[in-house]
């Protein structure tokens, strides 16, 4: 999301005259868009912002704030950092070029009818063979770990017809694949559900695959999962993040399931679905036998892969709250227990991709000789594709990252998508 928002900001603000640089060390804007999911990320914008107001002061550089710390922070991030030109939230990527020029603050909400989402400029993805499609934001979900829904609001839906077009957009700048992102895209209604959503985006002439990301276990519906048998283009990988393998934990975290409910769920999936999940180690109050009921879920799900992280305490959250009464756990305990995750999940991780060697596999190619399979595994190759074609890979090597093989086959040539000749223009005054 993170991501896409820099995109858009970056065609507006090319829409003002501003080309971009390599480099900070060139630029007379800098631009910061900053997460704030955990503390980490956080700490990466201050460290950033010591490099840049050196660069102010030699260059005079103007300095700007944007993303999710900018709308946790508010004005207060100028008081911190009075170097700052602006700061704007994620509900204003619009305003990017005015604020650049005028300097100021602007993170205040936007009514749900107010909001209007910022589209997609399809010439920045021209030579591309992935884009992401935002079908909606916010999240009404209330996990006590997390500072989304503090920082992005409400969830708003973006109309149905808008991302038809937007993919249509896309494909006619040669795009083949796109991944349709929300904070929580299972409770999608633009109009219509979000598994009638991928079949009309399904049925957009050219394009090749669908992805999306991230799903609430809680909203995964009946017709989604109809979806991944009866839709050949959706993927057949699917993120349905846990967070932990306990009941007591999930409770705690708010996150309205429990496990039985989970693998309920996951059981209904049609077989062949890569599955991936996230894993929080270390929430307040985990005792050593809430650990073991994760680690024992985790052995018994065959997870593709798994994206786990240490607790980070958040501001506005409801865990933060609690912290004193749970309890912290303490940062080598947490350490120890994501080490015994994260070994669990390499070691299954480097037996599957081990267990492809030999076998053939069909890769979206997306830059000279690397390209990822329909279950999202990155796959380097040889072989003479160019990027958005879609070849046949045979396996001969593995590691824990990624598949290596050799080009056996073209299955589809990618539609030349070469940018218009440019008209020349005169204006003169008679
Ligand atoms: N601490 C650690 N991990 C977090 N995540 C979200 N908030 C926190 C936090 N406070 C993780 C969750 C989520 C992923 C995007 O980031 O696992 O699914
Ligand atoms: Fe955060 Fe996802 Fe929970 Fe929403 S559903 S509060 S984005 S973890």
């Amino acid at each position: 999301m993170n991501e896409s928002d820099s995109q858009r900001m970056g065609e507006t603000l090319a829409r003002a005259g501003w080309s971009p640089v390599g480099e900070p060390e060139s630029a007379d804007l800098v631009l910061v868009n900053t997460c704030s999911i955990r503390e980490k990320a956080e700490d990466k914008l201050y460290s950033a912002l010591g490099r840049y107001r050196l660069l102010k002061a030699r260059r005079g550089t103007r300095i700007g704030i944007a993303g999710c710390v900018a709308q946790q922070e508010k004005d207060r991030l100028l008081h911190r950092a009075p170097f700052v030109d602006f700061v704007l939230g994620p509900d204003h990527l619009d305003k990017v070029a005015e604020l650049a020029l005028t300097g100021g603050v602007e993170t205040d909400f936007l009514d749900t009818e107010q909001y209007l989402f910022p589209q997609a400029d399809p010439e920045s993805s021209r030579g591309k063979a992935t884009a992401f499609v935002t079908v909606m934001k916010g999240c009404d979900n209330v996990c006590s770990f997390c500072v989304v829904p503090y920082t992005r609001g409400r969830e708003v839906s973006r109309p149905y017809a808008e991302i038809v077009r937007e993919v249509g957009s896309l494909v006619a700048v040669g795009v083949r694949e796109v991944t349709l992102i929300g904070q929580n895209v299972n409770s999608y209604a633009g109009g219509c559900g979000f598994a009638g959503m991928i079949r009309r985006i399904a049925a957009v002439p050219g394009l090749l695959r669908i992805r999306f990301t991230t799903s609430h276990p809680m909203d995964l519906s009946p017709e989604l999962v109809r979806c991944f048998s009866e839709v050949p283009r959706l993927m057949p990988h699917f993120h349905l993040p846990v967070q932990h393998g306990a009941d007591s934990v999930l409770e705690r975290m708010r996150r309205k399931y429990t496990i039985a409910e989970y693998e309920r769920r996951i059981g209904e999936l049609p077989p062949g679905i890569a599955l991936t999940s996230d894993i929080i180690c270390g929430f307040p109050g985990e005792t050593d036998d809430e650990h073991r009921r994760n680690i024992e879920f985790l052995r018994r799900t065959p997870y593709d892969n798994l994206f786990s992280f240490i607790y980070s305490p958040r501001p506005h959250t409801g865990a933060i709250l609690k912290l004193k009464e749970w309890g912290e756990v303490p940062h080598e305990i947490a350490i120890r227990r994501l080490d015994e995750v994260q070994g669990l999940q390499m070691a299954r991780t480097l037996r599957r991709h081990r267990e492809r060697i030999g076998s053939e596999v069909e890769v979206l190619v997306e830059d000279t000789g690397f390209g990822r399979s329909r279950e999202n595994w990155t796959v380097h190759f040889t072989g003479e594709a160019r990027i958005g074609d879609l070849v046949k890979v045979r396996v001969e090597s593995a590691s824990l990252v990624a598949l290596r093989g050799t080009q056996v086959e073209t299955l589809d040539r990618a539609p030349l998508a070469e940018r218009p000749a440019k008209r020349r223009l005169a204006v003169v005054s008679a």
